[in-house]
């Protein structure tokens, strides 16, 4: 039996969440790096990312550019295997949509036949034609703007963009760009909520924001962040629903000391032997003693 009580059962599309933008339906979207997450995320949301988060989050990187296809696809089919009901978007790794054309979408092709029902990717006017070659594919393609992890080297630093006219301009235009080459939703991440907020009522495609303010069709964060499981300096955008850390590392010290001082495990954690052969494990005695 299930232990989460309230299921949707719908298995979540790209085509629904233009028509959810359209009801004002808010969308809501975190990242699963392994089973254990997806399980408990996918009741709760709409949309699980394989973000490439998971090298900072998971792996011990200091940022996302050590992340490749690899990695990557070893977490989705992690996660695929769930069969989540959530949209399994997988982000597609620096160096991954760069190259070339064939490149490209040898590598989304590749996600898609992992599990993924659709592919993110970072960037805006240089990438169109990289977005443009998915959707020609049938791969469905999810696109990111504004505080690009992928560009810190760039950005100077994890800074909020399009705080100036020319860079809020130019990611207007990128947003719309992206919508015209076929994206299906855009990410709009660590930009002000003015823009934000502009950007989502100016496209028909929902935008999902982090540290985007409260005018996106949608809401995305780290799984770790909202259970408050990482440790360390807590970004403004970022409201965490659990202490995780503590509660997971108090469970594990209560557990430490149990077995400790022999109260763990006890009759209910210890298999029995069938009556009667008590005894003849009692007389064994071995027959070349040492
Ligand atoms: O990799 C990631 O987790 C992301 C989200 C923060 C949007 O790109």
């Amino acid at each position: 039996m299930s232990r989460v009580s309230e299921l949707p059962v719908e298995r979540v599309t790209s085509p629904m969440l233009q028509r959810w933008k359209a009801e004002h339906r808010r969308i809501v979207m975190t990242t699963a790096y392994d089973a254990v997450a997806a399980h408990i995320a996918d009741p709760a949301v709409d949309i699980i990312l394989v973000g490439d988060s998971v090298g900072n989050v998971c792996l011990g990187f200091e940022n996302t550019l050590p992340v490749s296809m690899a990695m990557m696809n070893h977490h989705l089919e992690a996660v695929a295997r769930t069969k989540p009901r959530a949209l399994l978007v997988a982000d597609m790794p620096f160096l991954s949509f760069h190259l070339s054309v064939e490149e490209t979408i040898r590598n989304a092709g590749g996600f898609l036949r992992r599990g993924a029902a659709a592919v993110k990717l970072e960037g805006g006017g240089k990438r169109i034609d990289m977005v443009r070659a998915l959707v020609d594919c049938e791969i469905p393609v999810m696109g990111h703007l504004g505080l690009t992890p992928q560009s810190v080297n760039v950005m100077g630093g994890f800074k909020v963009q399009g705080r100036k006219a020319e860079e809020a301009l130019r990611l207007l235009d990128d947003a719309h760009r992206l919508q015209e080459a076929g994206c299906f939703a855009l990410v709009l991440e660590g930009i002000p909520a003015e823009l934000a907020a502009r950007a989502t009522e100016s496209l028909t495609i929902p935008t999902i924001g982090i540290g985007a303010g409260p005018d996106c069709s949608g809401q995305v964060l780290v799984f770790h962040d909202v259970l408050g499981l990482t440790e360390g300096h807590r970004p403004k955008f970022v409201r965490a629903y659990a202490d995780g850390f503590q509660l997971l590392h108090g469970a594990l010290s209560r557990w430490a000391a149990d077995v400790r001082s022999g109260a763990f495990p006890g009759p209910q954690e210890s298999y029995r032997l069938p009556e009667g052969l008590g005894d003849a494990i009692t007389n064994w005695a071995p027959s070349n003693p040492t």
